[in-house]
Parts: structure tokens; sequence; C-alpha cells
């Protein structure tokens, strides 16, 4: 296996415990501290463009589908033409950042297509993302690649597709009609498929550039960053609330990482949704294939997950279509607590 490098960016959240709720209280940071890591482990924060820089309509930004926003491609290709205010805008963060003593490490892409990429095609619904993300990649890695070593393509491609195509309580805001009916559009038991099959292959496009770029030194990495829970069984003594345990693995991260590790989807995916699963030629498997020099994880927390019986499969969507339940609290009441963290 390919894996050359697992670097973690830690999100911690320092969260208040309250000793009332459960009785799994063993929650403390005491245990962790820098030299609980190896040396050579990157702790970061991050920001993101929508959350932080605000300037919605100043330096000739235009808008995503966050605010109904991009910086540097008003049209939202690079044949466009390109915005030199934002491009400046970022050189001048990163000059900064380094003058600072901080290492940047840069998202390409953060949630935030430009609303007139999805007016025009549907953004990631349509394979035509592919050669855009392409094209918007290699100019980041000829603009910043010089002083940029540490890349992501892609940050929690699992929660864009999920909380945007399958749930439509984040931007796009597409899902069926009867999982949410403030949804204009969109088919909850398609589109999260669809979405993440053509962010993959932009993923593995932008990779194909980074590798060939002449901007870029030997020693940049460049990866993606994927947002696992863990997950224990509801009760240790069911083989089917066991087996629920590996499917909510192979649909949390198995979906984005088998196709980078393998060049496929995993077998228990492909069984639930069937055709409504895109499938990869041969050409694009082996492009997906080990398009990653690291695996980023921002890890949040675990879940109980029990095997559900009752699923609807006349109205397929993704989050049924892994045949569980999530739970905060296990069959004899337990809560969720760092014992299931320390497996991971
Ligand atoms: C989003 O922007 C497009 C134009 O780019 C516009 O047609 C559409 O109505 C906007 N949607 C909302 C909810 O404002
Ligand atoms: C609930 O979790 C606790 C703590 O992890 C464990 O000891 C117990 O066996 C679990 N109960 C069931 C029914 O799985």
């Amino acid at each position: 296996m390919a894996i050359k490098l697992i670097a973690l960016v830690i999100t911690l959240c320092v969260a208040s415990w309250d000793t009332a709720e459960g009785r799994s209280l063993r929650f403390s940071t005491t245990p962790l501290n820098r030299y609980s890591f190896p040396p050579h482990f990157d702790f970061g924060v991050a920001s993101s463009a929508y959350q932080y820089e605000g300037a919605v309509e100043e330096g000739g930004r235009s808008l995503s589908i966050w605010d109904n926003f991009t910086h540097e491609f008003p049209g939202g290709k690079v044949s466009d033409g390109v915005n030199q205010e934002g491009v400046q805008f970022y050189k001048n963060l990163i000059d900064e950042l380094i003058e600072n003593g901080i290492k940047p490490f840069v998202t390409i892409y953060h949630w935030d297509i430009p609303q007139a990429l999805d007016d025009e095609y549907g953004s990631f619904l349509s394979p035509r993302i592919i050669d855009d993300f392409r094209n918007y990649a290699r100019f980041c890695f000829q603009e910043f690649g010089d002083k940029i070593s540490m890349w992501t393509t892609f940050n929690e491609p699992y929660v864009y597709s999920v909380s945007g195509y399958d749930a439509g309580n984040k931007a796009m805001g597409r899902c069926s009609k009867w999982v949410n009916s403030l949804c204009i559009a969109g088919d909850s038991g398609t589109e999260p498929y669809l979405v993440s099959h053509n962010l993959l292959l932009a993923h593995a496009a932008a990779v194909e550039e980074f590798r060939k770029c002449d901007k870029i030194s030997q020693d940049s990495k460049i990866g993606i960053v994927l947002s696992p829970y863990w997950f224990e069984p509801y009760d240790i003594a069911s083989n089917a609330d066991k087996e629920a345990v590996e499917r909510a693995l192979a649909f949390n991260i198995g979906w984005h990482l088998s196709p980078l590790v393998f060049g496929d989807y995993p077998e228990t995916i492909k069984a639930s949704a069937g055709n409504r699963l895109p499938s990869f030629t041969k050409e694009q498997s082996m492009m997906v294939k080990n398009s990653f020099d690291f695996i980023g994880v921002n890890y949040y927390t675990a879940r109980f997950v029990a095997h559900d019986l009752h699923v609807d499969i006349s109205r397929p969507r993704f989050t049924t279509d892994q045949h569980l339940q999530y739970k905060l609290t296990n069959r004899s009441g337990d809560t969720i607590s760092l014992e299931s963290v320390r497996t991971l």
C-alpha cells in the first residue's frame, strides 16, 4: 500500500463534559501531550475562506454557493479571466504567515464552488467540473507552488456530499423532497454518490497536475482531508451490530479512501447502492489509485451503531443505504467515550 505519510490535522474541541449525562466520564486530555506524537507530526489550526475573510463584494470577488464566492476567478473558470487582486491577496497572506513562522498548508477546495459554475452545469454533479478543477489547481500550483509545500485538494468530501446532497442542510442544499421539504431539487439516492465520484476524479486530475508542475519542489506533498467518525457496536453481543460497524466504516472512510488506495469503492457500498453508485473505468481507476502523498484526518467524535431493520427501500437515500442507526449511548446505557477514541 502506498500510504507514504499519514498526517493528522487534529481539531481539538474543548468540551464541557456534563457529569450528570452518562456513566462514562473518562474524558480527560491530561494523558495527551506533544510527546504522545512523533517529532515530525504536524499540528495546526485551520481557517476557510468563507468563514474568515468577509469582504463579500470587495476586491473583485464574486459569489460562491455559500453566499449566493470566489476570489480568483470571477467567472469560475481560468479561461474566464483571473482576478489579480485575489491572487495578490493570497500571496500577501502566504508571505505574512511565513514571516511569522507559520507554515501554510493550502486547501484548494473548501466547499465554496463559484455560483457561476453551479448555474452553468451543476458544478460537481457534472463531469465538466474535472477539467475546470484541474485548470484551477494547476494555476494555484504555478502561482503559489514556490512557497507552499503542503497541499490538500478537498476538505471533508463526506460532509460536502452528504450534507449538501443527501440531507440538504448545507450548501448546495439539494435533497429529495421527502427528506426535507425545503429542498427545491435533488435526489438523495443518487446525487451524493455522483458528486463524490466527480470529486474523486477532480482530485486525481489535480494530483496529476501537481506531479508534473515544475514550480512544485521535490519534497512537496499533496493529499486530501477526510473526516471519519469512529464506530463501536450498539450491542457488543450482536453480530448484526458488529457488521453495522464495518458498514459504517466503509461508508464513512472507505467511500473516499478505498478508491485512493485500491482504485475502487468498497464492496459493501456497491452492494447497497447498486447502479445508483457510478463506477470507475479502468483508466479512471488507475488515475485515482495512489493519487495522494498523505491522508489528513479531521477527527471529531465517535458513535455507537446498530443494524437498522426498517429501511424503506422504495425511498432510497445515501443515509439509509447504510442500514444502520447512529446512537450516542449503547444498549446498556453507556455514553460513547474516550474508550472508543483510543481504539482509533
Ligand atoms: C444565487 O445566484 C444566482 C445568480 O448567480 C441567482 O440566479 C439565484 O437566484 C441566487 N439564489 C439565491 C437563493 O439567492
Ligand atoms: C456499552 O459500552 C461499555 C463501555 O464501552 C461496555 O463495557 C459494554 O459492554 C457495552 N454494552 C453493550 C450492551 O454493548
